[in-house]
């Protein structure tokens, strides 16, 4: 190849990959997805300039462009859904409670839709080389909302019904008590791992490994590894490509933990007895 010709491609290389295209969101509430394209969401009347301390996702402050999340829900209908399916470029997941992000009283945190400007690109996330763009749900306040809740590089956003109505091989035996720490668990498990994991083949994301089948980590860690894997994995073993994140306190209290283990418990156990019938 003659030099004129690598020096044009390797500058089109480098131009193509720091260049934002105009993106577009999918968003179904209803029966009806529609495409909002990244303008007609900053042209929004709704739109505000907000400013996050601590963003969960650059760990620093940050000011972004965004919408109430309440604005593109408004006629949701939650006889038939539960929670907004956020899936995400990288192939995460989250399964966004609607309850939350609904919730109308004057303390609780709301959630925001910030939107990456074509003109004005957002910075790389630590240690990647892409942005959190095209579109990013925030929340104001910050504490006490789990990081699972903040999905970045967001293409579409989608109202289901709840996890274990989709994937019934989530839920607990109906049989065990109404006070087993397991429903609870169950609840935790399909708001904070399903983003990245499935269980019994239940869920939408492959990020991390299925927590059931075919073997649950009950099956392989000690209880007490198990506990610290899961508030900081990488306390425990650490490699570059690890994707597993903390779940400090602040994100899972000490009674979310002890439900979410306890689900997985009673899961293994099922499972055992459906191999044994
Ligand atoms: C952002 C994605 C993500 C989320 C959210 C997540 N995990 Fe993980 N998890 C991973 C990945 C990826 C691995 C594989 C190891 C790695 O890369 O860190 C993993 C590994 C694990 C393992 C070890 C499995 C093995 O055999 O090595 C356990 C146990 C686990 N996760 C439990 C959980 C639980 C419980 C939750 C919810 C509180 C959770 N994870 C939330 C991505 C995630």
């Amino acid at each position: 190849m003659r030099f004129a010709t690598v020096l044009a491609l390797s500058l089109a290389l480098v131009f193509s990959s720091h260049r934002t295209l105009a993106a577009n969101l999918i968003l179904e509430t209803g029966s009806n997805p529609a495409t909002l394209s990244t303008s007609e969401l900053l042209a929004s009347p709704a739109r505000q300039e907000i400013a996050i301390g601590n963003d969960v996702a650059y760990q620093r402050d940050m000011r972004f462009h965004a919408i109430p999340m309440k604005s593109l829900l408004s006629g949701v209908d939650q006889s038939r859904f539960d929670r907004l399916q956020a899936v995400a470029l990288d192939g995460f997941v989250a399964q966004l409670p609607l309850s939350l992000l609904l919730d109308d009283r004057p303390d609780a945190p709301q959630a925001w839709l910030a939107i990456e400007p074509v003109d004005s690109p957002w910075p790389a996330l630590p240690g990647k080389t892409v942005s959190a763009g095209p579109f990013y749900v925030v929340w104001m306040p910050a504490d006490g909302v789990g990081g699972e809740l903040w999905p970045y590089q967001v293409a579409e956003l989608k109202a289901v019904a709840s996890p274990t109505k989709r994937w019934p091989q989530l839920s607990p035996d109906p049989s065990l008590p109404a006070d087993s720490p397991a429903w609870h668990g169950a609840e935790v498990f399909t708001t904070q791992c399903i983003a990245c994991h499935k269980l019994n083949g239940g869920g939408g994301s492959d990020i991390g490994p299925d927590l059931n089948q075919p073997h649950n980590p009950y099956e392989y860690l000690q209880p007490d590894a198990l506990r610290r894997l899961i508030r900081d994995s990488a306390a425990l073993r650490h490699w570059p490509e690890q994707r597993m994140p903390a779940f400090p306190e602040s994100s899972l209290s000490d009674g979310d933990l002890d439900a979410l283990l306890a689900y997985l418990e009673q899961m293994l156990a099922q499972r055992k007895a459906e191999a044994a019938k």
